[in-house]
């Protein structure tokens, strides 16, 4: 089957940029995991680099290009912050330093990632409410707006793309309810940023912070946080120490004023390969690989419907795919040992139900092309009940 498909396939850069970086050893598979995601060669590259001082004049003018292309990724000319961490620093960070003990905030729940910043936000002392939707479908602004009448919130926590079933949020809606009932809008876009619409100034956001991992397709190990003026106000006017010294915002922002200053010692090497990661965006430009997700993840899906397989997400997301399954492990296991694939198990309750295909950063149609062929041949193979004749139209049709 795949053979047919693929001498269909026309070459084009990105489908280059992956039989040269991911399938020129046999033995590296194809990360189709939400995050961390196949490397461009560039940056790997970059990964290769001696070592610099991180206190050094290159590595303060990289830095520097690093700030001014996260504004770029974020669409803000607010303050950012980047630092050496992963996607739940960000959120540890965002919470420690707005909040205070007592501070109530609202936190929208539809599943794994949410409930964890809740977990954060109780375990700094925030006095947390939440509005919980079932896992698989995307909070309503209607519901939002209901519960956030009549009751004050210091801030509402969003989830842009729910990693754990593939769902993304309306997070230009949900913000515009929540600032319209005076509280701070908080958003983990770890999945979303560089593969999802945001327009952090435009919509009003507050906070948001995403992962160097996803869909920025960087090594993991930086963290990247875009503040709004209301969202440092709340931190200069605290009126308690924030309760941490790493994840202490105040801290990270006199730092992104002069990189030179030394706080803790960078995870240099990740930051250089981050700054090439965004430059790639950039070059790419923000829209078009919004729309390049968009338009990638709607044609693997496509492929797996006519198939016959069940899309748990009723709010399916451009960068995660969740998809229903009798037995994940197998599923995972027969991917990576027949196919030289690596996809994702469920989290959760979903452990065993689900299977999960990251398809963010360098994404490419011949890397979907393989993964779906693949998995519609393992589910086969498996008992699970697919159709003949699946359509992969759509998918091939997009290098035409
Ligand atoms: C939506 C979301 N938030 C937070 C995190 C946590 O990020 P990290 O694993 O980099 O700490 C993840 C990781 O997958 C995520 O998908």
């Amino acid at each position: 089957v795949k053979t047919k498909y693929l001498k269909r396939l026309i070459h084009h850069p990105a489908s280059e940029i992956h039989v040269k970086s991911v399938r020129s050893s046999t033995t590296v598979p194809l990360l189709m995991i939400p995050g961390p995601t196949n490397l461009h060669p560039r940056v790997l590259e970059t990964l290769a680099l001696p070592q610099v001082a991180h206190t050094g004049p290159q590595f303060y003018s990289e830095f520097l290009d690093i700030l001014g292309l996260t504004k770029y990724v974020f669409k803000t000319s607010q303050n950012v912050v980047v630092f050496s961490g992963s996607g739940t620093s960000g959120m540890e960070a965002t919470i420690a330093s707005l909040f205070e003990k007592g501070d109530r905030v609202l936190s929208v729940e539809n599943g794994f990632f949410g409930r964890r910043m809740s977990t954060i936000a109780r375990i700094y002392g925030v006095d947390v409410e939440t509005l919980v939707f079932p896992e698989g479908e995307a909070a309503t602004p209607q519901a939002l707006e209901e519960k956030l009448t009549g009751r004050k919130y210091a801030a509402v926590l969003l989830t842009h793309v729910e990693t754990s079933t593939g769902v993304i949020n309306p997070v230009q809606e949900l913000v515009s309810v929540a600032r319209k009932n005076d509280a701070l809008a908080v958003v983990d876009s770890v999945c979303g940023l560089g593969g999802c619409e945001l327009l952090f100034d435009e919509w009003g956001i507050d906070v948001a912070f995403a992962a160097s991992q996803k869909a920025i397709a960087a090594p993991p190990g930086a963290v990247m946080i875009a503040l709004s003026e209301r969202a440092t106000d709340k931190i200069k006017e605290r009126k308690t120490m924030i309760p941490s010294y790493y994840y202490n915002l105040s801290k990270w922002l006199e730092v992104m004023k002069d990189p030179r200053l030394y706080l803790t010692t960078p995870s240099t090497a990740v930051l250089r390969a981050l700054r090439v990661a965004l430059q790639l965006v950039k070059e790419e430009g923000l829209e078009n690989r919004w729309r390049r997700h968009l338009e990638l993840s709607n044609a693997f899906r496509n492929g797996l419907i006519t198939a016959g397989v069940e899309i748990f997400s009723k709010a399916p997301s451009p960068t995660v795919t969740a998809l229903r399954v009798s037995d994940s492990a197998s599923v995972g296991k027969k991917m990576l040992s027949e196919h030289n694939i690596m996809v994702s198990r469920g989290l959760d309750s979903h452990k065993q139900d689900l299977t999960r295909v990251g398809h963010m950063g360098i994404v490419s149609q011949k890397m979907l092309l393989d993964t779906l062929s693949a998995l519609l041949v393992v589910l086969k193979d498996l008992g699970e009940p697919v159709n003949e004749g699946a359509s992969l139209e759509p998918l091939l049709r997009l290098s035409q």
